[in-house]
C-alpha cells in the first residue's frame, strides 16, 4: 500500500531533503513505546525480580542507548569491549552490564574484569583462564534448544558454536571448586520468537531452570538470564507474542523450580526495542526491465541493511508518496555490484525514478550490520524527537573511509 509516509509529522521526501539520501530514521516514540511494553509486561509477572537488558548489537549509536536508559531498560548485554564503552557514555553504570562475548581474548578479559562487569561465558577454556582471576561469571548454557528465523540466528544445538553443553557439568563445577564463582546461568535459543513458537522456547526456559535447580550444584546463584530473541511483525501474517502471556507463563515455571533461592531475571532483547522505530529512506535512481523482470535501483542495498541478502528477510517498502499511477510487480535493489544486493522481491510497488522508498523495520540489525563494501559510505543516522529531526550519526566521507590507510 503506497500512502504519503511521515514520521511524527514530517514526512520522507524533506527529510531526503534536508539530510540527502539514503537516510536511517528514528522514531523515538516507538522506542519509548517498546520500552514501555516489554519493562510493563515484566514487572506484571516477576515485579522486582526481573530486568530487562537492551542487548545493544541491534542497534549501538549511544543516543538510541541513553534512551533505553530514560525509558526503564535496567542494563544493557554487551559483546565486544567497544559496546562496554558505549554503554558506559550512555550513563549505564558498570555492574549494569553484561559481557556476552563468545570466545574472548586475554585482553578483553583483562578489559572486562578490570571494568567490573557481569562475565557471561559460554566455554570452558574461556572459564579455565578465569581461575586466576577469582572469577564471578554468569554462564552461558547450550540446552540443545534453538529457535530463529534462519540457521544464522538460532543459537542452540550441535549446530550452534555458542554455549556450554551440559555433558561438561562435572567440569563446571571443578572450576567452580578452583575458585571461579558461578553467579548466574544464561541461555539465549535465538532470534526473533514469534507466538508459534512459545511451547518450543518455553520447553528451553524450562530446561534453564532444571539446569540451575537440579543439575548444577550453585552456592553463589544470583542471576538467571533467558536472553533475548523477541520477536516483531515485519510481515503482516506474522503473529506477535503476548508478552503479558509469555511472561506469566515464564513466571509459572520459576515459581515452579525456584523455591528457595529466587535469582534474578534477566532478559535481553534487541530487535524487540528498536526494529520497528527505523526506517532506510533511499531514492530510486532507476528503473530497469530485462525480459522477465523490472528492478528498481536505489542508492542504498546490501552495504546499509544486509538482512535481505544475509537471511532472505523481508522488510516492507511502501513508496513514500502516494502516487496516480498502476502498481508493477518489480525487485527493490541496491548499488552493489553483487547479484544478492536485493533489498525486496516481487513486490506489487507504484513508483518512478526519484521516488523515496521508506524501507520498514530498519531499526534493528541494520546500520549495526552495515559496511563500506565497494568503498562506499553508511548514511546518516537522524532522530526525530517531539517532532524535529536531530542528526546522531554524521554521513561518513571519503576521509572517513581512508582515515586507517596508510599509503607505501
Ligand atoms: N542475547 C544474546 C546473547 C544474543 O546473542 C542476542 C542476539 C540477543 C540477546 C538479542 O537478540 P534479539 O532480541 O535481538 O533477537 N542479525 C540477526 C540477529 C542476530 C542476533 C544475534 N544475537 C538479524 O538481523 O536477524
Amino acid at each position: 500500500m503506497d500512502s504519503n509516509f511521515t514520521i511524527q509529522n514530517l514526512t520522507s521526501k524533506a527529510l531526503v531533503q534536508q539530510f540527502g539520501s539514503p537516510l536511517y530514521v528514528y522514531d523515538e516514540e516507538i522506542i519509548k513505546r517498546q520500552c514501555q511494553t516489554i519493562t510493563a509486561a515484566l514487572q506484571n509477572s516477576f515485579d522486582q525480580g526481573a530486568k530487562v537488558l537492551y542487548a545493544c548489537k541491534a542497534n549501538s549509536n549511544p543516543n538510541i542507548l541513553k534512551i533505553m536508559r530514560l525509558n526503564g531498560i535496567h542494563g544493557i548485554d554487551a559483546v565486544s569491549p567497544n559496546e562496554i564503552e558505549v554503554a558506559l557514555q550512555a550513563g549505564f553504570l558498570n555492574n549494569q552490564i553484561t559481557y556476552t562475548a563468545n570466545y574472548m581474548t586475554k585482553e578483553e578479559i583483562n578489559y572486562a574484569i578490570q571494568k567490573g562487569v557481569i562475565l557471561n561465558v559460554g566455554e570452558i577454556d574461556t572459564l579455565k583462564k578465569l581461575i586466576e582471576y577469582k572469577a564471578e561469571v554468569i554462564i552461558r548454557l547450550n540446552l540443545d534448544i534453538g529457535i530463529g528465523h534462519h540457521n544464522h540466528v538460532n543459537t542452540g544445538g550441535n549446530d550452534s558454536k555458542f554455549g556450554i553443553n551440559l555433558m561438561w557439568k562435572e567440569q563446571l563445577i571443578e572450576i567452580q571448586k578452583q575458585g571461579v564463582k558461578i553467579i548466574g546461568l544464561h541461555q539465549h535459543m535465538g532470534s526473533k520468537i514469534m507466538k508459534k513458537d512459545h511451547d518450543f522456547y518455553l520447553l528451553g526456559i524450562e530446561k534453564l531452570f532444571q539446569a540451575a535447580t537440579q543439575e548444577l550444584d550453585l552456592p553463589y546463584l544470583k542471576y538467571i538470564d533467558i536472553g533475548g530473541g523477541f520477536g516483531v511483525k515485519y510481515q503482516e501474517y506474522e503473529e506477535i507474542s503476548d508478552l503479558n502471556i509469555l511472561f506469566s507463563e515464564i513466571k509459572k515455571l520459576y515459581d515452579k523450580y525456584f523455591i528457595n533461592v529466587k535469582p534474578m531475571l534477566f532478559i535481553e532483547p534487541g530487535r524487540y526495542l528498536i526494529a520497528e522505530s527505523g526506517y532506510l529512506l533511499c531514492t530510486v535512481q532507476a528503473i530497469n526491465t530485462n525480459k522477465q523482470k523490472t528492478f528498481v535501483g536505489t542508492d542504498s542495498g546490501m552495504h546499509h541493511l544486509i538482512r535481505p541478502a544475509l537471511y532472505q528477510s523481508y522488510h516492507a517498502i511502501i513508496n513514500s508518496e502516494e502516487k496516480q499511477i498502476e502498481p508493477k510487480l518489480v525487485t527493490v535493489c541496491g548499488n552493489i555490484c553483487e547479484s544478492g544486493d536485493l533489498l525486496g522481491i516481487d513486490r506489487n510497488l507504484k513508483v518512478e525514478v526519484n521516488d523515496v522508498l521508506v524501507v520498514q523495520n530498519g531499526g534493528a540489525y541494520g546500520f549495526s550490520m552495515s559496511s563500506n563494501y565497494n568503498l562506499r559510505e553508511r548514511p546518516a543516522e537522524i532522530l526525530i524527537r517531539d517532532g524535529q529531526p536531530y542528526i546522531i550519526r554524521k554521513r561518513e566521507t571519503l576521509d572517513y573511509l581512508l582515515a586507517n590507510i596508510v599509503i607505501l
